[in-house]
């Protein structure tokens, strides 16, 4: 490479305060032999950020809340599973500037799955039908699954479900919803609110697995009311090392060490608990 000493990698969000993305990246960076730098960013103009990655040559990008659909505009090429998602978690600069998007969040989260259950012809309950549930139902698709979208606003659900071809049913349903697994994708129970659940209790008697993919706490609200009806939990943790990991991948095509990851992660959200 030209001009930096080591090669830059970054993380665009707003905000970036509370990400573990740094911490895990550069660890692993170190861990590989790897002589790079991953900087979090709190961008303010994204167009202009973007064109920093080429003016810099900051060598791959993660993209977090609110900009992953946002920035595909402005990217030379984006590959097909973001497409059909509809949102980019990771950029990849060829080093001669040209900027193409991927979406690593539905292969982190069918790889935690994959830890703990055989995903073909399972069923997955999916809470929410934001840009994290439709990465776990393209994911759980092309894995086999049949998910089964349950949202708050019926519109935006059903609208979802149309263009992923599965079935919807109002949030308010969820009682009499079946299915092997339950996946949250929505932002109920998250620091700094971290009492809250978004279905009740007596709800989860019907789902074996029951994943969230919020990490921060590790044990979210509705994790705990599932293990206490019997449920089998997965907490985010999993999905975020693996989304990580495959942005290592792409960037510098080498496979991470994924246990050293989870490792580093985990130490430092069992500090904060
Ligand atoms: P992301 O892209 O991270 O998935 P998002 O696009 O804001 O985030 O989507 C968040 C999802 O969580 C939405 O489906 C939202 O439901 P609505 O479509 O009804 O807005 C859901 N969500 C957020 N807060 C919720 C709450 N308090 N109860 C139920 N669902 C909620």
């Amino acid at each position: 490479m030209a001009g930096n000493s080591s090669e830059i990698f970054a993380l665009f969000g707003n905000p970036v305060g509370h990400s573990l993305s740094p911490l895990m990246h550069n660890a692993t960076f170190k861990r590989m032999k790897i002589d790079a730098n991953y900087i979090p960013f709190c961008v303010r103009n994204l167009e202009d950020a973007v064109r920093g990655i080429r003016g810099l040559d900051i060598r791959g990008v993660s993209i977090t809340l609110p900009f992953k659909t946002t920035v595909m505009p402005y990217l030379d090429e984006v590959d097909e599973s973001s497409l059909r998602i509809g949102a980019v978690n990771t950029i990849l600069n060829d080093g001669k500037g040209c900027l193409k998007g991927y979406n690593t969040d539905w292969i982190g989260l069918i790889c935690d799955l994959k830890e703990s259950l055989e995903t073909r012809g399972k069923t997955f309950g999916i809470l929410g039908a934001g840009g994290a549930a439709k990465a776990a139902v393209f994911g759980i698709l092309k894995e086999g699954g049949i998910p089964i979208i349950l949202n708050r606003t019926i519109e935006k659900g059903q609208k979802m479900a149309r263009d992923f071809g599965c079935r919807f049913y109002p949030l308010s349903e969820i009682g009499n919803i079946e299915a092997d697994c339950l996946i949250n994708t929505t932002p109920v129970g998250m620091v700094p609110d971290p009492g809250k659940s978004p279905v009740l209790r007596e709800s989860l008697v019907h789902f074996r697995w029951v994943m969230d993919i919020i990490y921060n706490p590790l044990m979210t609200k509705l994790l705990r009311d599932a293990e206490e009806v019997g449920c089998t939990v997965l907490s985010g943790v999993g999905m975020f090392v693996h989304q990580g990991a495959e942005q290592i991948k792409i960037w510098t095509g080498v496979e991470p060490p994924r246990s050293f990851m989870k490792q580093v992660v985990l130490e430092r959200l069992k500090e904060r608990d």
